[in-house]
């Protein structure tokens, strides 16, 4: 199974936050002629079906948050219910509104994060220790999926950097590899791909220290939803988005390039750095240009940046590679 190149939703299927969350109360409670109205151009049964509330037992609980001076401003925020209703997390089913569906089962507590490899010793985070590390950050950063499509999501969290500064890796560490949870008894949809799992990314270190590269605990000031990876997942917003491990357990640190899920299932089409890149084209489409999630169907294709917008400040990271072998 590859990632494929979705067909368009259309805008009208999904509804603006203030609604969903009304419906969403609601339909906790009786159903009653007022939303049923409401809910008409949907249709009654698929929003029973896409928001009862099966995304884990701390749903909706708020996190306390900062602004971030690496925040991407200016860019239409994607409404959550797209960023909560249009996943890939293929341990939770194949199609985009799966894992909303299945990653009720996840057991978000109690949840460590185990480090091991070349560091000083190999250590294991509790997330309620890690939440607490550092003051969470709110950054909103673009996300684009090597599907060609795109979002721009709230996220919060703070930089990778501090999470790896405590788990003091050795000089000799020079890439790092996240593992995500995986229990073919809570995953069950995972065997419908040919994945070998655990879903397993991968950086080089420098990438992993850079101060954008985001350990993320939430999303528009909530915990993440377990369909977003929660509780806690990797983001690096100059990469396709499959480089950002979702539900990570365990963190090792390398002397050795990992082998990592996408790049193993098919080296061509999907290179170990991801970059975002207009240039290099997917072997099976373009990545010239991206479709925008959210937005009304004529207004959703965008050009595609170089590094995703970001490259004024990662760029130098691959001074003298040729980005183009080097996909
Ligand atoms: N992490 C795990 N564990 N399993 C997955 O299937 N999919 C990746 C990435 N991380 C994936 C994962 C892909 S292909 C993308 S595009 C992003 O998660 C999607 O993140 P989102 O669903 O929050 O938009």
């Amino acid at each position: 199974m590859l990632i494929g190149k979705p067909s368009d939703i259309p805008s009208s299927a999904i509804t603006p936050k203030e609604q969903y969350l009304n419906r969403r109360r609601f339909l906790r409670g009786a159903i009653s002629g007022a939303v049923a109205a409401g809910a008409a151009a949907v249709g009654a049964e698929r929003l029973a079906e896409v928001f009862s509330p099966r995304i884990g037992a701390l749903a909706g609980t708020k996190l306390e948050t900062v602004k971030s001076p690496l925040t991407t401003t200016g860019e239409e925020l994607t409404p959550e219910e797209y960023i909560t209703h249009y996943n890939n997390f293929y341990e939770f089913g194949v199609d985009k509104d799966q894992p909303a569906k299945n990653a009720g089962a996840l057991p978000i507590r109690p949840w460590t994060i185990k480090v091991e490899g070349k560091v000083a010793k190999p250590l294991t985070f509790d997330i309620d220790t890690l939440l607490k590390l550092r003051p969470l950050e709110d950054r909103v950063y673009r996300h684009r999926c090597v599907e060609a499509w795109s979002m721009v999501i709230p996220w919060v969290g703070y930089s990778l950097s501090e999470f790896i500064k405590q788990c003091q890796p050795l000089a000799s560490a020079k890439y790092v590899q996240f593992l995500s949870y995986y229990d073919k008894r809570v995953e069950k949809w995972a065997s419908e791909s040919t994945i070998s799992w655990p879903y397993s990314e991968g950086l080089r270190m420098d990438e992993a220290m850079h101060p954008l590269a985001l350990l993320t605990f939430g999303l528009y000031g909530e915990v993440l939803p377990n369909q977003d990876g929660a509780p806690v997942r990797i983001v690096v917003p100059w990469k396709y988005g499959f480089k950002s491990a979702k539900s990570i357990v365990a963190v090792r640190f390398l002397d050795k390039q990992p082998s990592t899920t996408w790049n193993d299932q098919a080296p061509n089409e999907y290179g170990f750095y991801s970059n975002v890149n207009p240039e290099v084209d997917h072997p099976r489409w373009s990545q010239k240009t991206e479709r925008r999630v959210g937005l009304p169907f004529y207004s959703q294709r965008r050009t595609t940046l170089m590094f995703n917008g970001y490259g004024d400040q990662v760029a130098s990271l691959y001074t003298g590679m040729n980005l183009k072998k080097n996909f």
